[in-house]
């Protein structure tokens, strides 16, 4: 399936996805403390599916927020809820690793784009369109699934709705399989893929960025002594990491 056709199968089941509890208080929340103040930053939002966080960026106060996604079923969902509750934000059907910015932003969000580099080259190429669509002194955040973490038969998320149903992955550009379990019960699953972190970070400083650097997700402080959280927290599923141009 390729990687459009895969997201316009499950754009709904991902949408739903996003009420499962680790999404408010792991990924929301690490995201929010990377990104600090975007009070009139013009943000580039890459891989922003249905547009979760290309509205909650506009609604903290950003001047301008546009979000690209290669899945034409996420750029829909995105643009049905513009038209519902309008926030000025834009959308864009396109595949990031062919994206050229018209002019350059503040911020580049990547919430899981680099998950979904199924080669080398792919991976390089992402990290070249997020340096170009950043003016110096632009900052990069995102987070990807940490794919290496030593879960092999990751029983110990089932309870966060996550579950990695391949094997631990050997070889970088292996695939991995994750299931997830929304809140209603609907299971969807997709495919990442595997890079070490070390190439990862070489695609960004191969592009030109400086100071990248692996960011631990957190909990909301609110969470912080619920041991509900103690197993995500024990092996994260998720890694975050930052960059500036
Ligand atoms: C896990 S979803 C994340 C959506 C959103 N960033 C969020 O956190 O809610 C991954 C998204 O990446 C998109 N995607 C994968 N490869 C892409 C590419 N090459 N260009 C643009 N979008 C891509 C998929 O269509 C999907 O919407």
């Amino acid at each position: 399936m390729s990687r459009s056709a895969e997201y316009d199968a499950i754009a709904e089941a991902y949408q739903d996805s996003k009420r499962l509890p680790f999404r408010e208080y792991v990924e929301r929340y690490t995201l929010f403390e990377m990104l600090g103040d975007v009070r009139g930053k013009e943000v580039l939002d890459v891989a922003c599916g249905e547009g979760f966080y290309t509205r909650l960026i506009k609604q903290a106060g950003a001047a301008e927020v546009t979000g690209v996604d290669i899945s034409a079923a996420m750029i829909q969902l995105a643009e049905k809820e513009e038209r519902r509750h309008p926030l000025g934000c834009r959308y864009l059907h396109r595949d990031v690793a062919q994206f050229e910015p018209s002019r350059p932003v503040d911020v580049v969000v990547a919430m899981y784009l680099l998950s979904y580099a199924g080669s080398r080259a792919m991976l390089y190429r992402f990290g070249q369109v997020c340096y170009a669509a950043l003016r110096p002194g632009g900052r990069l955040v995102g987070i990807k699934d940490n794919s290496q973490s030593p879960l092999v038969s990751s029983a110990s998320l089932a309870k966060y709705g996550i579950e990695r149903t391949s094997a631990a992955p050997s070889a970088e550009g292996d695939a991995v399989q994750y299931t997830l379990a929304n809140e209603d019960g609907q299971t969807f699953s997709f495919t990442n893929f595997f890079f070490k972190p070390e190439t990862c970070e070489d695609a960004f400083r191969t592009a030109g960025f400086r100071e990248f650097e692996w960011v631990p997700v957190a909990v909301h402080p609110s969470q912080r002594t619920d041991p509900f959280w103690d197993d995500f927290l024990k092996d994260p599923p998720l890694i975050a990491f930052s960059a500036l141009k």
